[in-house]
């Protein structure tokens, strides 16, 4: 569940932060990035409230990232783990660690899904396939759930 005592607003753009700092400088995820984000200033605020509501709870973000990401023409299975691998290493580099737990555990949560959905639409007769789980993160939805 989200909750206001997991972490704070500061965190939460912390995380952000980090992460964008190392998904522009990244080889794959880089030139997608600049290619789609119309307006940095816009797109990191609306991060900081989609990460805001998916960890504490709170109601400022609007929107839907479903359709937003099946619009987007090039993403692939690899820039899918790549975006995890660097998610996990921006959470992980974190002091607050059951913050950086539960980010990890949504966000695989969250990119399974949006993998998912993109790959039915564009390939509806086609199985689609599965990021990879780590480890440490089926068991903490395991115990979760
Ligand atoms: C290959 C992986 C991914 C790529 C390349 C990608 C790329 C993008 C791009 C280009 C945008 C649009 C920015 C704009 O309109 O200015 C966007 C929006 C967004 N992304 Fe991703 N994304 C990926 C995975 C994810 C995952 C796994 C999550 C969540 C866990 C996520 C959450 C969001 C959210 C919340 C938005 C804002 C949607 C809105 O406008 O309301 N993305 N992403």
């Amino acid at each position: 569940m989200p909750s206001p005592e997991l972490c704070t607003e500061a965190e939460v753009a912390e995380l952000v932060t980090t992460f964008y700092a190392n998904v522009r400088g990244d080889a794959i995820l880089g030139p997608i990035f600049e290619c789609h984000v119309a307006d940095w200033s816009v797109h990191m605020p609306t991060m900081v409230a989609f990460w805001s509501a998916a960890l504490r709870g709170s109601k400022n973000y609007r929107g839907n990232p479903m359709v937003v990401h099946r619009a987007l023409p090039d993403l692939t299975h690899v820039a899918f783990e790549r975006w995890l691998d660097l998610f996990h290493e921006s959470a992980t580099a974190l002091k607050n660690q059951a913050m950086a737990e539960r980010a990890v555990e949504l966000s695989q949560r969250i990119a399974q899904s949006l993998w998912y959905g993109y790959q039915l639409q564009r390939e509806p007769d086609r199985m689609p396939s599965s990021l990879p789980q780590r480890a440490e993160t089926s068991r903490s939805v395991a115990v979760s759930e």
